[in-house]
C-alpha cells in the first residue's frame, strides 16, 4: 500500500510548531522591511504557503522552478531553470525558500543568479538541511527548521518521482521503493 512505505521523520506538529517559530523571527528579524519571499518550486511549496501566514509583515511573493534531480534519489549535479521569477529583484530584500539542502547545488546556482541581479539582501529559508551530503564548501542555509541524516526523505512537498508530496509528515522512504530488489 501507498502508506506503507514510509517512516514519519518530523511530524506535522513538529513542521508546525517549527514554522510558527521561524515566522516569529523573520517577523522580528525583517521588522521595517517588506521581504519578497521567493518559493522554490514545487518541493518548497507547503513550507512556503504555511511559512508567509506566520510572517506579520507587507510581504511580496514569487515562485522560481529549477530542476536538477531527474527521477533518481541523487542529484545529476546540472541545474536547469524551468520558470523564471516574474518580479525584479533589484535592491530588494529576497528570501529564498527552498525545501531541502542537499549538495547545495541547486542553491547556489539560484543564490549566485539573484545576487547577479542586484538583490539587496539574500537570505535562505530551507525546511530540511542534510549537512552530510554538502558539496558545495561554505553553503549554509540562514534558517533551518531541521537537519536530518542522509535519508532520502519524501512528503510535505517533497516527492520521489513526483509522488508523496501530499504526505502531510515528513517521511524516510523505504529503499525498497527507488532500489527495487530484481
Ligand atoms: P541539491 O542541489 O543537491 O542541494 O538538491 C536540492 C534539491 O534536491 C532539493 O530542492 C530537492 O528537490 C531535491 N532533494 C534532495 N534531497 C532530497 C530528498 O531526500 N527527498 C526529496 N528531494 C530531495
Ligand atoms: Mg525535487
Amino acid at each position: 500500500m501507498y502508506r506503507d512505505q514510509e517512516k514519519i521523520l518530523v511530524s506535522r506538529e513538529e513542521i508546525a510548531a517549527k514554522i510558527r517559530e521561524l515566522g516569529e523571527t523573520i517577523t522580528r528579524e525583517y521588522a521595517g522591511r517588506e521581504p519578497l519571499m521567493v518559493c522554490v518550486l514545487k518541493g518548497a511549496a507547503l513550507f512556503f504557503t504555511d511559512l508567509i501566514r506566520e510572517i506579520d509583515l507587507p510581504l511580496t511573493t514569487d515562485f522560481i522552478a529549477l530542476s536538477s534531480y531527474g527521477n533518481s534519489t541523487r542529484t545529476s549535479g546540472v541545474v536547469h531553470l524551468l520558470k523564471d521569477l516574474d518580479a525584479d529583484i533589484r535592491g530588494k530584500d529576497v528570501i529564498l525558500v527552498e525545501d531541502i539542502v542537499d549538495t547545495g547545488v541547486t542553491l547556489n546556482f539560484i543564490r549566485g543568479m539573484l545576487m547577479d541581479r542586484g538583490a539587496a539582501s539574500i537570505r535562505i529559508a530551507a525546511l530540511l538541511d542534510k549537512p552530510a551530503r554538502r558539496k558545495v564548501k561554505g553553503l549554509k542555509a540562514d534558517y533551518v527548521c531541521f537537519d536530518i541524516p542522509d535519508e532520502f526523505v519524501v512528503g510535505y512537498g517533497l516527492d520521489f518521482s513526483q509522488k508523496y508530496r501530499n504526505l502531510p509528515d515528513i517521511c524516510a522512504l523505504s529503499p525498497d521503493v527507488y532500489e527495487p530488489k530484481k
